[in-house]
């Protein structure tokens, strides 16, 4: 018989100072701004949930970790697990799999940026392939048009990894490293070997290349069914919630719904369901749950 693989926890990093969204954040994290209809965290939070994770470390703050906590609690209603963990400085993304050391407690791990918004077609399979790889790192890639904005990854002809590289003043291709990592358990101890970048930030391209240079690191292109969004700017925040709106809409189903996701994954009943969507009163968000709680068979909705 073998033993269980430890489940993957999640990790959502939430800092920052969001100062190319002032005075939007001024007095509030980026991360608690909405896209649309919900919160900008849970758009990364789903995406977890989605790999079925079930337990999740958001880290911020001293300022903004308050909000977060009265924001999710600790994720009982949702059939999950939440904690919560104070990023005093901007001291870089990889300092997130430091600061999340005890919490994993030697589980593997993904992290994911509280501003990063992911949809689209197959987003799921490349969720759970990227989980059930036993060993190593995977990351996701997708070309855009400004690669030294990003981390960049560049492919041999195979598409295999040669190089990743962070904000290159010369590119060497137009794929990005997008802010979704999976990390075996070996990911905090390497963190902790990582040197500060010349912005003074422990860079995660650095721990992802540690990775690449064991022949570790699996980077996974999205193809073109999957749409990768962040908000960081005025214009960018703007477009995220008018894609959003105009899926949503379309579609009329919600994307990044976490209580729709608790209650799909089967991680919360029809009841609690229920109970969520009337502590949301008449609004639209409470409707829409209140009527996937009726809806018996969603085909004659
Ligand atoms: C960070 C990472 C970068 C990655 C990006 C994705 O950039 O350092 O490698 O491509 O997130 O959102 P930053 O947000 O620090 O500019």
């Amino acid at each position: 018989m073998t033993t269980p693989s430890t489940p993957r926890k999640g990790i959502v990093l939430a800092g920052g100072s969001g100062t190319r969204l002032h005075p939007m954040t001024s007095v509030i994290s980026k991360q608690l701004l909405p896209v649309y209809d919900k919160p900008m965290v849970f758009y990364p939070l789903s995406v977890l949930m989605l790999a079925g994770i079930r337990e999740v470390l958001v880290i911020s703050t001293p300022r903004d970790l308050p909000l977060f906590r009265q924001l999710l609690g600790d994720g009982s209603r949702l059939g999950m697990r939440f904690a919560f963990a104070e990023q005093a400085a901007p001291r870089g993304i990889a300092e997130a799999l430091v600061i999340a050391d005890p919490f994993l407690a030697g589980a593997p791990s993904a992290l994911v940026l509280g501003d990063n918004l992911f949809f689209g077609h197959g987003l799921v399979e490349m969720l759970l392939r990227a989980d059930q790889r036993p060993k190593g790192a995977s990351v996701f890639a997708t070309r855009v048009k400004d690669p030294e904005r990003f981390g960049v990854v560049s492919f041999d002809k195979d598409g295999r990894a040669l190089s990743i590289e962070e904000k290159p003043k010369q590119p060497k291709s137009h794929f990005a490293v997008t802010g979704l990592y999976f990390y075996d358990a070996a990911a905090p101890g390497l963190a902790r070997q990582l040197t500060p970048s010349a912005r003074g930030e422990l860079e995660i391209t650095d721990l992802n290349r540690l990775y690449l240079d064991r022949g570790e690191l699996a980077v996974m292109p999205f193809g073109r069914g999957i749409a990768w969004l962040d908000a960081g700017t005025p214009t960018a925040l703007l477009q995220a919630a008018q894609f959003i709106q105009t899926i949503e809409e379309n579609q009329q189903l919600k994307i990044a719904c976490v209580e729709e996701i608790a209650w799909r994954q089967g991680w919360i009943d029809k009841t609690a369901l229920t109970k969520l969507a009337e502590s949301f009163g008449a609004g639209a968000y409470g409707q829409y749950l209140a009527r996937l709680a009726r809806e018996e068979n969603p085909w004659q909705g």
